[in-house]
């Protein structure tokens, strides 16, 4: 039976067969030395010229093989030790070897931490990439929170709803992702920026507190903390207010902090609650930096941003925008309130920072339509287009709409400043590159010519 390389320190003197990859071999005068590695860590195993058999076997062994080994578990001589592996007290007499597999030298080292190799050849053999042992740990973290974050929710009775991937477009603010209908000839789905609308839906619905693990889908540039496709926590709640949002996604990052990075210290708890305006007067932008001294990779300076502004003015398009989006409801007591000076009015929106980067965002909801209406309204939408493009919700709306609000929490990004990764990618398993592509799969890729005439596309060569 297989024993994981982590278990040998409980095994001294036992014979154990170990399988993985051929991390390192070192040729010591007669003695050969093969690091192997396999999923929970790596172990020193030793071949010497006694056992003929084995040695010739051994001595073709190049980086990446695959083998399968049997041996006796022995503790290392004081000064041989390596105090920098989880099983440096230990080594493998190795008594019989199995060759499982081939590799051909990799085009890339896996052994070191990979921050020295370009992106190019890291992207284009990210398999390889993964098999370093910094990235199985950032892949293993992400697991398990992603875990602890199900049962934390579950048990305080919310339910976890997949809502469609291929919809309807939800402004968000980037660009939407298209996907041509075959049976609707000349129609689009749009692959959504976030679940909004549809969580909205399941209030309506009478869910009342959902979430969500979801791939969200924004057509934007890439850059270090954004991605084309990324992964939000989503939650929503019916009968809710702000506090009661901020105050379980504070327990929620608490508590997975302490579990996970107990080495970390919060900076504040509660977390600091600040303005919009206080923000921008005192930092600049609405993600401060709370940290007392930035290059202290211990400290987790959690902070809300509160009060937003409703609306914002794009110059270009010459039209007020939602800061958050149109669904956000505004602070007024009457329709005209909002009206009269747009600029005026505040939101009921937050923003969750981590360490200056923006890890969330929500806001309560307008459940009255007519607000909403008004809102769309003055966000330049003609009442047709209103129709067009939200009479779902609005129809929706109608039918006895709970009051509600909810907040989307970026996984990626929380995951990056826990790890210290000064990038998503490392904390995603097949990341895009800064131009949106996957250089492993080569996406995006052309399409045969059927597959176009099926959807009646016809491409616009440049
Ligand atoms: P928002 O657009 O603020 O809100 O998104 C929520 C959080 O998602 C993360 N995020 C991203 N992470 C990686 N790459 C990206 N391209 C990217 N874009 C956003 C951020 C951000 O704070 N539907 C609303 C939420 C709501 O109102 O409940 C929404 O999506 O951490």
């Amino acid at each position: 039976m297989r024993t994981l390389v982590k278990d040998i320190i409980n095994k001294e003197g036992e014979k154990v067969e170990l399988a993985g990859w051929v991390a390192v071999r070192r040729d010591h005068g007669k003695v050969i030395f093969i690091d192997l590695r396999d999923r929970s860590g790596i172990v020193q195993m030793v071949f010497t010229p006694s056992n003929k058999k084995l040695y010739e076997v051994v001595e073709q062994l190049r980086p990446e093989w695959v083998i399968k080994v049997i041996g006796k578990v022995s503790r290392r001589p004081e000064k041989m030790k390596n105090p920098n592996i989880e099983t440096g007290e230990f080594e493998i007499q190795a008594e019989g070897l199995e060759i499982l597999n081939l590799a051909e030298t990799p085009p890339l080292a896996v052994d070191t931490d990979g921050y020295e190799i370009g992106e190019d050849v890291r992207m284009k053999y990210r398999y390889l990439d993964l098999r370093r042992p910094r990235l199985q740990k950032n892949l293993k973290l992400r697991a398990n929170i992603i875990k602890f974050i199900r049962d934390f929710l579950i048990d305080k009775e919310f339910i976890e709803v997949e809502t469609p991937v291929l919809g309807k477009s939800t402004p968000e603010g980037a660009r939407d992702y298209l996907v041509p209908s075959r049976l609707q000839s000349g129609k689009f789905y749009a692959l959504p920026q976030s679940p909004q609308q549809y969580k909205q839906l399941l209030m309506v619905a009478g869910l009342e507190r959902y979430f969500q693990i979801v791939k969200c889908f924004r057509d934007e540039d890439t850059r270090g903390d954004r991605q084309p496709e990324f992964t939000q926590l989503d939650i929503e709640m019916s009968f809710t207010n702000q506090e009661e949002i901020l105050k379980l996604v504070e327990d929620l990052y608490v508590e997975a902090v302490k579990k996970f990075m107990p080495e970390k210290k919060i900076k504040e708890i509660p977390f600091p609650r600040i303005s919009y305006k206080e923000a921008m007067e005192k930092y600049g932008n609405d993600r401060p930096d709370l940290r007392e001294d930035k290059n202290n990779k211990s400290e987790l300076a959690f902070a809300f941003v509160v009060d937003f502004p409703m609306f914002e003015w794009r110059e270009e398009e010459k039209r007020w925008d939602a800061v958050h989006h149109p669904f956000t409801k505004p602070k007024v007591e009457k329709i005209e309130e909002l009206k009269d000076d747009p600029s005026k009015v505040g939101a009921y929106q937050y923003d969750l920072v981590l360490n200056g980067e923006e890890i969330g965002g929500g806001s309560i909801r307008s459940h009255d339509p007519e607000i909403l209406k008004a809102v769309f309204e003055i966000m330049g939408h003609s009442k047709e287009n209103i129709n067009k493009q939200f009479g779902h919700l609005m129809e929706a709306f109608k039918y006895g709409t709970p009051p509600h609000g909810g907040i989307a929490l970026g996984l990626d990004r929380l995951l990056a400043v826990l790890l210290d990764e000064p990038n998503i990618r490392e904390v995603i398993a097949f990341p895009k590159t800064g131009d949106g592509r996957d250089l492993m799969m080569q996406a995006p890729s052309e399409v045969d010519e059927k597959q176009l005439n099926e959807l009646n596309i016809k491409i616009n060569k440049k």
